[in-house]
């Protein structure tokens, strides 16, 4: 039996990745002040048929439910969290500044950097119309990345404008109706073949073209760029108009970001959609948001590839996994007392393990060091005092059992007695 195409197991060690990459996403969403939130995983298929544009449709995930409801495992946060700011809007005061860590489901071709499932950090903010809550998103994402050791010479935000599209379509007197066609070519241009782009663009190739092959400015853009600068981080960000997003709910700044060398597909991205609670409300709520999601696939072989990512990875996973006391019980006779010492280890928040069954002592040894235990605690001979041995130094301590619960933690490195 295999795990469907595109899905992952998660290994003790694929878990401990994981966790690191979320726990450092939440550090530094926290930073910001975004509180945390979540929806529910499978939503109406319709939320996301109206919402999300047609790329997405494309790949959903769905089903009808035994209640005959027409339903797709979630495949992005944005129209649910345009949902449930539309039906709570009154419940908070603005802006809203959330993040949410979960799993996504997309029924994508499966290849480098793309799933059928990942998980992805979304931060959004909701009931902020001027340009600083745009700068401030662009900084939030760039400093979760700095957080996991990646540099400036590691990846690129590279940012545009839609409007810039947007006022381009208006000046050649192509309709609103049709202006998500051009937007979705123009998304798809680099990954398509120019003559196929050029079909569908028809007679606004030549300038299109023009325009990409160029690179672009907005007067917009450079206001950012130039609040990125003040704070450090304009050598993280390009301005790139070349970047138009897939889903079809954006209407200002927008940004992607890839890792520099353009090895991978995009490690996030996001933008301005102050219509979508509007839309989705049939009016009821309108309220200006904007937001970026990072996935896990591609992060996580970015950090796998740059060595002082992959270094810092390695060392918080090395403290993350270990134990610290291994109960070696070299007297069976002596199993009920060093048991009832495990309980009251535990008790006191240390993370203890020992053998299950009746087991050699040498074994026991290895198993300690194989678990990365700082040390162990010896249950034999000498009773009713007990051998301390902490694995690194090789050093080894008598202490008095009664003396044990209380002195455990000067052997564990610890400032104070609790972990
Ligand atoms: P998105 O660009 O579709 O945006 O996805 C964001 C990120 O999720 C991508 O850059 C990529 O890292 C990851 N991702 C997407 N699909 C896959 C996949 N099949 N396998 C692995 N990783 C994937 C959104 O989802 C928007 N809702 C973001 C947003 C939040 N905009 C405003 N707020």
């Amino acid at each position: 039996m295999q795990s469907l195409p595109g899905f992952r197991d998660f290994l003790p060690d694929d878990c401990a990745v994981r966790n690191y990459v979320f726990r450092r996403w939440r550090e530094v969403a926290r930073r910001y002040g975004f509180v945390e939130w979540d929806g529910p995983v499978i939503e109406p298929t319709d939320l996301y048929r109206k919402k999300s544009g047609a790329e997405i449709v494309d790949q959903l995930f769905n089903f009808t439910d035994k209640g005959d409801r027409e339903v797709a495992l979630r495949p992005e946060l944005t129209p649910t969290l345009a949902r449930v700011v539309a039906t709570h809007e009154r419940e908070f005061r603005k802006p809203l500044k959330w993040f949410s860590i979960g799993q996504f489901f997309r029924y994508e071709k499966q290849q480098r950097g793309r799933l059928r499932e990942h998980f992805q950090l979304n931060c959004d903010i909701v009931g902020e119309a001027d340009i600083t809550a745009d700068i401030e998103l662009v900084a939030l994402c760039i400093d979760n990345l700095r957080a996991f050791g990646l540099a400036e010479g590691d990846f690129i935000v590279r940012m545009s404008d839609r409007e810039f599209w947007t006022d381009f379509l208006r000046d050649n007197k192509v309709g609103p109706e049709r202006w998500d066609e051009f937007l979705q070519t123009i998304d798809k241009s680099g990954r398509e073949p120019r003559a196929k782009t050029a079909e569908k663009l028809g007679k606004l190739a030549d300038s299109i073209f023009a325009v990409l092959d160029r690179g672009g400015e907005s007067e917009r853009l450079g206001r950012v760029v130039d609040a990125l600068r003040m704070r450090g981080l304009a050598d993280f960000v390009d301005v790139d108009v070349r970047i138009v997003r897939g889903l079809a709910y954006y209407t200002g700044i927008v940004f992607e970001v890839f890792d520099r060398a353009g090895r991978f597909r995009a490690i996030a991205g996001g933008g301005r959609y102050d219509n979508l609670i509007a839309q989705l409300s049939d009016g009821a709520v309108s309220l200006p948001a904007l937001g970026f999601a990072m996935g896990d696939v591609v992060l996580g072989e970015l950090i796998a590839e740059t060595p002082m990512a992959r270094q810092q990875m390695n060392e918080a996973l090395a403290a993350g996994h270990r134990i610290d006391i291994y109960i070696v019980i070299a007297k069976e006779e002596r199993r009920v007392d060093a048991l009832a010492d495990v309980q009251k280890l535990r008790d006191r928040h240390h993370r203890v393990t020992y053998p299950f069954t009746p087991t050699k002592v040498g074994k026991q040894f290895q198993a300690a060091e194989d678990s990365g235990a700082m040390i162990t605690i010896l249950y034999g001979d000498e009773w009713p005092q007990l051998r301390v041995k902490e694995l690194a130094k090789r050093k080894e301590t008598l202490l008095a059992r009664e003396e044990l619960l209380d002195n455990v933690w000067r052997f564990l490195g610890f400032s104070g007695p609790t972990r």
